[in-house]
């Protein structure tokens, strides 16, 4: 019996991968070329150039990874990071502990500032470290997906200094909300595509700003990463003569491109606002059965709905009733949060009020 064929389609509503859209599975499906035919670095060439669209940026250097938003997290920090460069940690939750995990391996010389998981960080602790230090690169996730909170990225990139890298997560937050990586000075920044932008996990967009780019280049030592070497898979992304680096995946590409394609036709901003529109949908609606949610208002994500489980109420029980018999996906709390808030995400092609109404009933049911 061929596995595949039992599975049925699932209302992916946790925290990712969203689900995918119908343009985008017939956009898989169309005929692999070769990595390195003409037609297809045309295609590329129009990916780089709606993912500038989406980051907001006029960096030349924008391109996805081959990979999931991890990779493309490891290929900022192999790439920014040098041996005991002073990295500064912001962190308020599951993947700022990852940056820390990556750094720690590149040898950094590395100072966390850890905030309560669900609250968000504190502007004037930041503030007061950077003016006492210099750091090399500071990096700080915009959307925590593991609390729901909404990191406020131009306010922290106003009080860096001029020669400090910035390197922002904006995993949860590309084709969501407002990511604006030349307003905001951003130096390098890595995103997915199996969130806002409803594509399978496999492709993830990074920007580096002409700052990244130059502290990459005047680097002595080897990036110590082949596969996520920049320096060398720019020759692919860029220039007259593409170069071989490694077999890119050709129909994950083409995925990316339809999904970029479909953001541009509904427009960014029209796309931002659906998010929040059905955001605040859930909110009245999980209010209406009697549930909150963890993050005050002023820092929650649409994307992303931390909401508390009632005392008593059994996490894992819920959420797999609702997957076997309403056929519909939320996410569980992780490290401190484990069995104390459920994840509700709403991304790129799951974010539609009608896909609210289905969760908020179905859990009406089960609590
Ligand atoms: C904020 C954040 N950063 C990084 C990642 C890692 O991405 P991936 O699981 O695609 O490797 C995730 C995944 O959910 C995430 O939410």
């Amino acid at each position: 019996m061929n596995s595949l064929k039992s599975l049925k389609e699932t209302l992916l509503l946790g925290p990712g991968p969203s689900t995918v859209s119908p343009s985008v599975y017939e956009a898989l499906s169309t005929y692999t070329v070769g990595h390195l035919d003409p037609r297809f670095i045309s295609i590329m060439d129009e990916i780089k150039e709606y993912l500038r669209l989406i980051y907001k940026t006029s960096n030349d250097f924008c391109m996805p990874v081959s990979g999931t938003g991890s990779a493309a997290m490891e290929s900022c920090f192999v790439n920014m990071v040098d041996y005991q460069d002073k990295v500064l940690i912001i962190q308020n939750g599951y993947f700022g502990l990852r940056m820390e995990n990556m750094c720690q391996r590149l040898g950094a010389d590395i100072t966390t500032l850890k905030f309560d998981w669900g609250k968000v960080i504190d502007l004037n602790l930041i503030e007061e470290t950077v003016s006492k230090n210099h750091y090399d690169v500071v990096a700080v996730v915009h959307a925590e997906t593991s609390t729901g909170v909404r990191n406020p990225i131009e306010k922290i990139s106003k009080i860096l200094k001029q020669d400090t890298i910035f390197i922002v997560d904006a995993v949860t937050s590309l084709g969501t909300i407002n990511v604006e990586v030349d307003k905001w000075n951003i130096d390098a920044i890595y995103s997915c595509s199996q969130k806002g932008l409803s594509c399978p996990p496999g492709a993830s967009p990074i920007t580096f700003s002409s700052k990244a780019i130059n502290k990459m280049n005047s680097r002595d030592s080897l990036i110590p990463n082949w596969y996520l070497d920049m320096k060398e898979i720019i020759k692919y992304w860029d220039g007259n003569q593409r170069v071989y680096h490694h077999t890119a995946p050709i129909n994950m590409m083409y995925a990316l491109y339809q999904a970029l394609y479909d953001v541009s036709k509904e427009g960014l901003d029209n796309v931002i606002k659906r998010h929040e529109k059905v955001h605040l949908h859930l909110v009245e609606g999980l209010k209406s059965i009697g549930l909150n949610l963890l993050v005050e208002k002023e820092f929650r994500l649409p994307s992303l709905n931390a909401v508390e489980i009632p005392s008593g109420v059994n996490d894992l029980e819920i959420r797999n009733t609702l997957l076997n018999n309403y056929n519909i996906e939320i996410g569980g709390g992780l490290g401190p949060l484990a069995g104390k808030i459920w994840r509700i995400g709403l991304m790129g092609h799951s974010a539609r009020l009608h896909n609210v109404d289905k969760v908020v009933n179905a859990l009406k049911e089960v609590i």
